[in-house]
């Protein structure tokens, strides 16, 4: 088990496709517990596994961060069947540094994958929950929040980033929760 370095924007891996897990190994089990241990070791109420150099279809979501694992979802292959309603939700990524913006999503959610016994399991989520889902799944797709925000908001965002990476100086985490 390893806490593992989170890729920032504008890492390119980010943007890459990954690919579906063909067979649940035990070395896929040991990677989900490796993304599990980085998400609450950053901390983040969700992480995919491109985010730390892992091209794979699989993401890790725990909402509830008062009961850290209590409801701890764990998703290899996950898919959304279906979505319903509209809401509008302040993001933030533990790959984009230092800033967060409103990102319209489906309000509703219900998505399917396996878990680490090869068993299809379901998720429903509304709210941060359907927020989480959607932002990670992206991932597995190689977009980020910031592709979902006006050209004019993303470039702001890239030409501050740049000055910041020339300053040299470390770049700051975004403030809220981070998925
Ligand atoms: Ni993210």
């Amino acid at each position: 088990m390893a806490i593992l370095s989170i890729l920032k924007f504008p890492d390119p891996t980010l943007k890459k496709v990954s690919l579906p897990v063909e067979n649940i190994t035990g070395d896929t089990v040991r990677l989900v517990q490796d993304i599990v241990e980085t998400m609450y070791a950053a901390p983040g109420v969700g992480l995919a596994a491109p985010q730390i150099g892992m091209l794979q279809r699989i993401i890790v979501i725990d909402i509830d961060y008062e009961n850290p694992g209590k409801n701890l979802i764990k998703l290899v292959n996950p898919e959304i069947r279906r979505a319903e309603g509209e809401l509008i939700w302040e993001e933030g990524c533990l790959s984009v540094a230092d800033f967060t913006a409103e990102v319209k999503r489906a309000e509703r959610v219900e998505v399917v994958g396996l878990n680490e016994k090869e068993q299809e399991v379901k998720v429903e989520g509304e709210g941060l929950l359907a927020v989480a889902l959607q932002h990670e799944i992206d991932h597995l797709d190689g977009k980020l929040f910031i592709d979902r925000i006006s050209r004019l908001k993303r470039e702001l965002y890239t030409r501050r980033l740049k000055k910041m990476l020339r300053s040299g100086k470390p770049r700051p985490e975004s403030p809220g929760l981070m998925i």
